[in-house]
């Protein structure tokens, strides 16, 4: 039987859920990254490393929330101090210790966020990184990477997929109108022309010290190194996007382990504990001109913030709890977090060339992605490598399918592990890729 008819005999419930679905959002969804051929099958339920759809199924989750669940679903920590929190009230929209006590625990974790400001989402964290370094250095341009995914906020909805040709659809200004041009991830010669090109006009630099969306391609040490000199000789702005990256392997940011320090830092997912957290921040300087005190007179602030649910309660105490967790689990937790990882790359890749499908497996830590080999050309450097050398669309059709049919669910043939995946977990991974390789055997994977 194909993939797609025994997807479709396992989720008849989801089936229908999707034909309301689609008559109420766009595409049956609120996220495109959550739609996938023939429909997604719709949740009712998570513990642990496990997700429950309507029609009964049980997926090991890859996905975790968009990697925001590195504790696992339904983690005890975090769901007990979310339940005390509700009994104060779930919405106060006025300062609290709470606010100050995360900031602080973040502080000392991430000493570069010298000052802060929390709000709702990644998007947000971004968009206001954008502004704070466009209005401290009264410049216009700002550069992101090509394949590199920031939130879909009108500054940074640029390139982000292949062929990587400008705006991301209607609606947007051309990415010159929008001051937005784009580098190639980890190639410092590309990245010094465009600067070039630009000299003097450049108000920042947006990058993530691993792409994460984009394919999972760890920075190389100099590219970073590179971008540091490059922002410090040109006086603008060195943004690390750490949402994906920031205390996913270690108590703290990426660029820390690299020892390259931004000037500003965004941070989301993980730190929210699985609740709707983002955080932007850097250095003093930077902020102050964000301060609606210390900038009043005739310059005005530097508009950022605003929101009605930041510094929520029941999101204040789950990211109080999973950094509190993540702190007492110590370097223990990402050791092992980071062994399981390792593992399964490789095992992937294995079952992959075993089934005649060479394929590489990128990622760091607990976090792996599966690109399908077109050729021979191992080198995955960037989003435009991935584009011309491996087959982007299989991975979220028939490999998805295939791992889902198999009681897997991944996003881009992988995804994140979480302390809930053990032992048991990683025994069933394995085994269920081994046998989606299998079934892809003679399928047309497509472009
Ligand atoms: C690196 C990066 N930055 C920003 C965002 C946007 O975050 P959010 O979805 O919370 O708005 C994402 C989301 O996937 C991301 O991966």
């Amino acid at each position: 039987m194909d993939l797609f008819e025994t997807y479709r005999r396992r989720t008849s419930t989801s089936d229908a859920l999707n034909r309301r679905a689609q008559d109420l959002f766009p595409g049956g969804i609120c996220h495109n990254l959550r739609r996938f051929d023939p429909y997604p099958f719709f949740a009712t339920g998570a513990e642990g490393a496990h997700l429950a759809d309507a029609d009964g199924n049980r997926y090991l989750d890859l996905w975790m929330g968009h990697y925001a669940l590195i504790l696992g679903h339904g983690f005890p920590g975090v769901r007990d101090a979310v339940v005390r929190a509700l009994e104060g009230g779930w919405h106060w929209g006025v300062p609290s210790e709470a606010q100050v006590k995360l900031a602080e625990t973040l502080r000392r974790a991430v000493p570069v966020l010298e000052r802060m400001r929390l709000c709702t989402t990644g998007t947000e964290a971004t968009m206001y990184a954008v502004r704070l370094a466009r209005g401290f250095t009264r410049r216009p341009w700002i550069l992101k990477a090509e394949g590199g995914w920031h939130g879909a906020s009108t500054d940074l909805s640029f390139s982000v997929k292949a062929p990587f040709r400008g705006a991301e659809g209607p609606g947007l200004l051309p990415a010159r109108e929008q001051g937005v041009a784009t580098i190639q991830f980890n190639d410092v010669d590309g990245t010094a022309r465009v600067l070039a090109g630009l000299r003097g006009d450049v108000a920042g630099i947006i990058v993530e010290p691993m792409i994460g969306s984009g394919g999972f391609v760890s920075a190389r040490p100099e590219y970073l190194g590179y971008l540091r000199e490059a922002c410090d000789r040109e006086k603008a702005v060195l943004i690390f996007d750490e949402i994906i990256t920031g205390f996913r392997f270690r108590y703290g940011t990426l660029a820390d382990a690299y020892g390259v320090r931004p000037d500003l830092t965004t941070l989301g997912k993980i730190v929210g504990g699985g609740l709707a957290l983002g955080v932007y921040g850097g250095r003093a300087d930077i902020l102050a001109a964000a301060d609606p005190l210390t900038s009043r007179g005739a310059d005005r602030p530097v508009l950022v913030g605003g929101g009605t649910f930041s510094c929520n309660p029941l999101t204040l105490a789950a990211a109080q709890a999973t950094l509190d967790a993540l702190e007492a689990g110590g370097d223990g937790l990402y050791q092992e977090l980071d062994a399981r990882g390792q593992r399964v790359r490789r095992a992937v890749e294995d079952a992959f060339e075993r089934a005649g499908w060479p394929a590489v497996c990128t990622g760091r830590g607990s976090l792996f992605m599966t690109h399908l080999l077109r050729g021979d050309d191992r080198t995955l450097d960037s989003p435009g490598d991935i584009a011309a050398k491996t087959h982007v669309r299989a991975k979220d059709r028939e490999l998805r399918l295939a791992l889902l049919n198999r009681g897997v669910f991944a996003v881009h043939g992988g995804g994140a592990l979480s302390a809930a995946h053990g032992d048991e977990e990683e025994a069933f991974l394995l085994d269920a890729y081994e046998r989606a390789a299998r079934d892809l055997a003679g399928l047309d994977l497509g472009p």
